[in-house]
C-alpha cells in the first residue's frame, strides 16, 4: 500500500507564480509535501504574462507541443522550472495567456474566451504527459478551470499507453464557480455531442465545466469536512447538490494545510519582529508598527484586520453595515487589505479619512501588508457567508490573533467557539449572516479584550498551538488517490 504514487496536478494558479486566492497556496504547497512524502509530482500551469522567466527561473522546455483542440491543433510552447523538488511546467500560448489578468481585464469582465483558455490548458497538460512520458497514476485537477481533465481521460485517453492508467480526482475550491459557457464551444473543446446530455455537460443548454467534472471523475474533494456536508444542500450547492449526493462517498472533505514556512511569526521574515507563544513582546511590537504604518493612534484599543477579497462571498457588505456603529459605540481599530468589487474598494478605501486614526485600510494586493496585519491585529474578521476552507484564520490563529468568523464551512471546522464561563476556545463565532450578528460577536470581543484579560491569553495561547501543517492533509489526499485508482479499477 506504499508504493510510490505518480501525480500530475493541473491548475489555474500555483504560489509563488501566479495567485488569486486560496487555490495557488494549496496547489503551491501541496505537491512539495507530497514530494517530501515520497511521491513523484509534476506541476501545470498556464504561462501568464505576469510570470518572469528570470525571476522564476523558467527554461525552455519543449519547443513546440501540438494540442488537439476538437479539429484544430494548436501549437504551444513550454517552459519549466524545479521548486522544492517539484517540476512546474508553464504552457505558453499568447493569444490565451498573454494578457493581463489571470482570469478578467482591469475592469474585472471575465475574459470572453475563458472557456476555450482553460479548456486548452486542461489538454495541454494532459498532452504533456504524453510527450514527455510521465506515466500518471493520479490526474489531479483544481476548480471548474480543469475539472474536465476527468472527462477528457475517459473520453479520449482511456486506451491510451501514458494516461490510460490514470485515476481522476477534482477538488472544488469554490462550487459558485462552476465555467457555465455557450454550447457553440462544444466542438473546440473536443468533448463529443453524444455526452451532451444533463447527466455529463448539459445545464439548461449550456456547458457545465465543473457539473462535467463532477461526473466523470473518480473521486471529488472539497477543502473541509463542513463545506462537503453544506455543498449538498440546495442553499449552498449551487443547482450541484444532486450530482454531488450521488458521488456518495466519492465525495469528500479534506480541510486545507497551513504552509508554516511562510506563516509563523516566529520565523516569519517580513513583520517587524518575531514572536511566539511564550514570548509575545514581539507581537506588541508588531502591533505598533502596523498602527503607525496604517496611521492609525498609538493606543491600546482592539485592532481587529481584515485581508480579503472584496466579494460578496467574503460578507464585508454586512461588515460595511456594521462597521460604523461598531466604531461609534466600541473603542476599536480596524486595519483593512483587500482588493476586488469597485463599490466595496470606494468603501473601505474612503473610511479612513472618515475615522482617522481608527480605521486604516489599502486596496490593492500585498503579501507584506497582509502578514503585518495577521501579526499586528488583536482580531481577524472573516464574516464570510460560505467559506470552502478559508486560509487567513488559520493563519491569525498560529499568529494569536483571535478569528471573528462567522460558522460556515472552514471557519467552523477551524475556529473553536470561546466558552466565557472556562475561558477556552480561539475565538469568537456567529451563525446568522447579519450586520447585527457581527456587531454583537465584535462586541463581545471587545468586552473580552477589556474585561477578561486572562481568557484572552489562555485564548491567544491555545490558538497559536493548534496545528494545521499540510502533514495530516496530504496524508488524507494520499488515500484519497488510492481510492481513486481503486475505483477506478
Ligand atoms: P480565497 O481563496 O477565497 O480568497 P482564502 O482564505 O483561502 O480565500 O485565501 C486567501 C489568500 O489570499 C490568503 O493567502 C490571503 O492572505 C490572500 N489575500 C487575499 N487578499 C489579499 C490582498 N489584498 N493582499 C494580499 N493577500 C491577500
Ligand atoms: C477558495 C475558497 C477558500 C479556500 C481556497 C483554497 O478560494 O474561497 O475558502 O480556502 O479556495 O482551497
Amino acid at each position: 500500500m506504499n508504493e510510490q504514487l505518480r501525480i500530475v496536478m493541473i491548475a489555474s494558479e500555483c504560489v509563488p507564480f501566479a495567485k488569486t486566492g486560496g487555490l495557488a497556496d494549496v496547489v503551491g504547497a501541496l505537491p512539495q509535501v507530497l514530494r517530501a512524502m515520497g511521491h513523484e509530482v509534476i506541476v501545470v500551469m498556464p504561462k501568464y504574462e505576469q510570470i518572469d522567466y528570470v525571476r522564476h527561473g523558467l527554461n525552455p522546455y519543449l519547443d513546440s507541443m501540438g494540442v488537439w483542440m476538437g479539429n484544430t491543433q494548436e501549437w504551444c510552447r513550454v517552459h519549466m522550472t524545479t521548486r522544492a523538488g517539484v517540476p512546474v511546467y508553464f504552457i505558453e500560448f499568447h493569444e490565451y495567456f498573454s494578457r493581463p489578468g489571470l482570469y478578467h481585464d482591469a475592469a474585472f469582465n471575465d475574459y470572453a474566451d475563458n472557456p476555450r483558455r482553460f479548456g486548452f490548458l486542461t489538454r495541454a497538460g494532459l498532452q504533456l504527459c504524453k510527450d514527455i512520458g510521465f506515466r500518471p497514476d493520479i490526474v489531479h485537477v483544481h476548480d471548474w478551470h480543469t475539472a474536465l481533465a476527468a472527462a477528457y481521460l475517459k473520453i479520449w485517453h482511456w486506451d491510451d499507453p501514458v494516461l490510460g492508467r490514470a485515476a481522476s480526482v477534482l477538488t472544488i475550491h469554490n462550487i459558485a464557480y462552476q465555467g457555465i459557457y455557450g454550447a457553440e464551444h462544444m466542438d473546440y473543446l473536443g468533448l463529443q455531442w453524444s455526452n451532451f446530455t444533463p447527466d455529463k455537460f448539459e445545464d439548461h443548454g449550456r456547458i457545465n465545466f465543473l457539473k462535467g467534472g463532477i461526473q466523470y471523475a473518480d473521486m471529488v474533494n472539497t477543502v473541509s469536512p463542513t463545506y462537503a456536508n453544506e455543498t449538498r444542500t440546495p442553499e449552498l450547492g449551487y443547482g450541484l447538490a444532486p450530482y454531488l449526493n450521488d458521488k456518495g462517498d466519492r465525495y469528500v472533505g479534506i480541510l486545507n494545510g497551513v504552509d508554516y514556512s511562510q506563516w509563523d511569526p516566529a520565523t516569519d521574515q517580513q513583520i517587524p519582529a518575531r514572536y511566539d507563544a511564550e514570548r509575545l513582546e514581539g507581537k506588541a511590537i508588531c502591533k505598533r508598527e502596523l498602527q503607525r504604518r496604517l496611521g492609525l493612534d498609538a493606543v491600546d484599543a482592539p485592532l481587529i484586520g481584515v485581508v480579503s477579497r472584496l466579494v460578496e462571498q467574503k460578507g464585508l457588505d454586512l461588515l460595511a453595515q456594521a462597521i460604523e456603529p461598531i466604531l461609534a459605540n466600541m473603542h476599536v481599530q480596524f486595519a483593512v487589505l483587500g482588493s476586488g468589487e469597485k463599490e466595496l474598494e470606494a468603501y473601505y478605501g474612503g473610511l479612513p479619512a472618515r475615522y482617522p486614526g481608527r480605521v486604516g485600510s489599502y486596496i490593492g494586493y500585498s503579501d507584506e501588508l497582509a502578514h503585518w496585519i495577521e501579526a499586528g491585529s488583536d482580531f481577524f474578521i472573516m464574516p464570510s457567508r460560505y467559506e470552502p476552507c478559508g486560509l487567513n484564520q488559520m493563519y491569525s490563529l498560529k499568529y494569536g490573533t483571535l478569528p471573528i468568523v462567522r460558522g460556515t464551512g472552514g471557519l467552523e471546522d477551524t475556529v473553536q467557539q470561546y466558552d466565557e464561563a472556562t475561558g477556552t476556545g480561539t475565538g469568537f463565532k456567529f451563525y446568522e449572516p447579519s450586520a447585527h450578528a457581527i456587531y454583537y460577536t465584535v462586541g463581545w470581543a471587545v468586552s473580552t479584550y477589556f474585561d477578561r484579560p486572562h481568557h484572552m491569553r489562555a485564548m491567544i495561547k491555545q490558538a497559536m498551538a493548534q496545528d494545521y501543517s499540510w502533514e495530516r492533509s496530504a496524508d488524507a489526499y494520499v488515500q484519497l488517490y488510492r481510492r481513486a485508482i481503486a475505483v477506478k479499477g
